[in-house]
């Protein structure tokens, strides 16, 4: 069935998933159980493909850039058996890429292609595991490496439109994402990611809890106004220790926090502690059923 049959433009959902350490690629979680349902529901209601930002491409200066490469490579993973990923088929779809950063310049954005970009895991892990059996068309676009969160969600609002048209579009990062904090005996020793000799620590657990309020207590421009001011959280610091895993919910809440989203409210819809103090929080925003009616 159509996404845009109604007489009101519809909107698709938008997901921002935390993508966790390379791991989550190999081992099984409830992360991933989630991402091949998120992608399941997408192919059954016929998305035209997906706009993806990660967590690991920054365009410098003031630039953000989009990937145009026809036969991109795999950045390897660690950790992880090739036979995982390597015969994967990415898809890349250059003329949505196109568009996209038509769509950006026309909002003032200095947006480039990048013709050689290779991808990396924190959109391809992601797509591995939300569609098995094939990728879709997909546009990756990069973020801005000044990491100003306002810059972000314009990103998103600028790119918001695609949603209209039945793209499906993913922020692919991390709720609380501090590689220097985690705890990694376990996983160099046992190749355990999932190990919890201990609880979480405070300041992680307090900051997935801001963040859980934030997505789900929050719609339209509200949304953009507290993520927006989650880096400014007195723990944000301790969860990100960079902001690069941070940016991706910040394009979303541009997707999704424009003054018609208000009433839609984020869903925590799966979640996977990491490394002990990693949070790989799953979340959606809007449904297909909403966006037939
Ligand atoms: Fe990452």
């Amino acid at each position: 069935m159509a996404i845009n049959s109604g007489a009101v433009p519809a909107l698709t959902p938008v997901h921002w998933f935390s993508h966790g350490s390379t791991m989550m690629l190999g081992e099984e979680s409830d992360a991933a159980t989630y991402w091949k349902k998120a992608g399941d529901e997408a192919l059954a209601n016929g998305i035209k493909g997906v706009v993806m930002m990660g967590a690991h491409w920054a365009g410098l200066n003031d630039k953000i850039m989009v990937a145009t490469n026809p036969k991109p490579n795999m950045s390897p993973v660690a950790y992880v058996h090739p036979s995982k990923y390597t015969n994967y088929k990415l898809n890349p779809d250059l003329p949505t890429s196109r568009r996209c950063i038509q769509m950006l310049r026309d909002e003032g954005f200095d947006t480039d292609e990048d013709p050689k970009f290779d991808w990396i895991h924190d959109t391809y892990l992601v797509l591995i595991r939300m569609f098995p059996n094939g990728c879709p068309p997909t546009t990756l676009i990069s973020m801005n490496a000044r990491y100003d969160p306002h810059f972000h969600v314009r990103i998103g609002a600028a790119l918001r439109p695609l949603r209209k048209e039945g793209y499906l579009i993913i922020g692919s990062g991390g709720a609380v994402h501090n590689l220097y904090r985690n705890v990694w005996q376990p996983m160099l020793k046992y190749r355990n990611n999932f190990a919890q000799e201990t609880p979480p620590e405070a300041w992680a657990l307090e900051f997935r809890q801001s963040v859980e309020d934030v997505v789900t207590q929050n719609s339209g421009p509200k949304l953009r106004r507290g993520l927006t001011r989650l880096m400014k959280h007195p723990q944000y610091r301790d969860a990100h220790a960079t902001d690069d895993h941070y940016m991706a919910g910040l394009f979303v809440a541009g997707a999704v926090g424009d003054k018609e989203d208000e009433g839609v409210y984020g869903r925590l819809c799966a979640e996977t502690w990491e490394l002990t103090n990693m949070c790989n929080s799953q979340f959606t925003y809007g449904t297909y059923v909403a966006a037939k009616a």
